[in-house]
């Protein structure tokens, strides 16, 4: 049965207002995630392998198209731009592939975490590949600031721009998608990876936060695919390999596991401290009616997205 919550069950985002306790709620987040093409638990490495497969192929084939006919195409470096990179587990796989094919990159990483940009440093370090193919450019701010301070920036164009669940964060997609269009090079691919309307957590969260309240916007492939619809820009999606959430430790009050996995879920810090009871019971009622028993594990279906625009020679987008 449908259930229909009124407006003002609404939740008005804390978790991003705390960074640091952010970055733990993730950590447990990643962990929960189980990739459904086997029904062991996968490490997180091959997880992102599978979840990537496709994109780094799109990119390279996008980006190679745009580059035939140029001099010389492959010896320059490709520029790349990371919004919202975090500890670039899944930023650092993409640009292994393409340092497939482009023999070196920039990238530029906006990441307002200076725990995760410390994370993703230390990864580079452990990557000979990333260490010696990329010449990294770290900018501890978000995206809004970059944009506020980006007086001349706007020559400085790239070449590709990630967004791997990031959009949610910060300012509207309706300013920020039509600035990092504009960011681009003519043929340059705009990626961004989020949520799709079908997986079981976007059934939960659409009763609970909205694309209107900021802190953490509701926002699915579908949504954007509208929005760039209404504008006229073209653009491809791919859905990624399903995911299960184990949810489980979510339903046990002593797992600390749990509380952090409830955390980032709802996007609000000690959910079960400080959430409203009548609203916390609504939500955990939420998401125990969308979970399903796997063995002695509860799940939620986890589906994500991958749309990637591709800049049109000539073409604006209206800011
Ligand atoms: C869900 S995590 C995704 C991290 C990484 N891209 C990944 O896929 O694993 C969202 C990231 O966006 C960052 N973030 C939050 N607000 C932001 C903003 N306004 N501009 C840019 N990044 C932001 C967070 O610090 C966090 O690292």
């Amino acid at each position: 049965m449908e259930v229909q919550l009124d407006s003002s069950f609404r939740f008005h985002p804390t978790l991003p207002l705390d960074a640091d306790h952010y970055q733990k709620c993730y950590k447990a987040f990643c962990g929960a995630l189980i990739c459904c093409a086997t029904t062991s638990r996968k490490s997180l490495g091959t997880a992102i392998d599978n979840r990537l497969l496709g994109v780094g192929a799109i990119l390279t084939d996008k980006l190679g198209r745009r580059m035939e006919g140029q001099q010389p195409p492959i010896d320059e470096p490709l520029r790349h731009l990371g919004v919202g990179s975090g500890s670039g587990r899944i930023e650092g796989h993409l640009l292994q592939v393409l340092l497939g094919t482009f023999k070196q990159i920039y990238s530029r990483v906006l990441e307002p975490s200076g725990e995760s940009i410390a994370s993703y440093q230390a990864l580079v370090q452990a990557d000979p590949s990333l260490a010696e193919g990329v010449e990294f450019d770290w900018r501890q701010q978000t995206l809004e600031a970059y944009q506020a301070s980006d007086d001349k920036g706007r020559d400085v164009k790239f070449d590709v721009i990630t967004s791997m669940h990031s959009i949610y964060y910060g300012g509207r997609m309706e300013d920020k998608v039509p600035y990092l269009y504009n960011l681009l090079t003519e043929g340059g691919v705009l990626l961004f990876e989020l949520k799709s309307e079908t997986d079981d957590l976007s059934q939960v969260q659409r009763h609970f936060l909205s694309p209107d309240i900021p802190g953490y916007r509701y926002y699915t492939a579908q949504k954007l695919q509208s929005f760039l619809d209404a504008s006229d820009i073209k653009y491809d999606r791919v859905d990624g390999p399903r995911y299960h959430i184990d949810v489980t430790e979510c339903f046990d009050n002593r797992s600390t596991e749990g509380a952090l996995i409830l955390d980032f879920l709802s996007h609000m810090r000690q959910f079960r401290k400080e959430v409203p009871v009548e609203r916390r019971e609504m939500f955990l009622g939420l998401l125990r009616q969308n979970a399903r028993p796997v063995g002695d594990r509860l799940m939620l279906t986890h589906d994500t997205s991958v749309v990637t625009v591709q800049r049109t020679a000539g073409q604006e987008f209206k800011e």
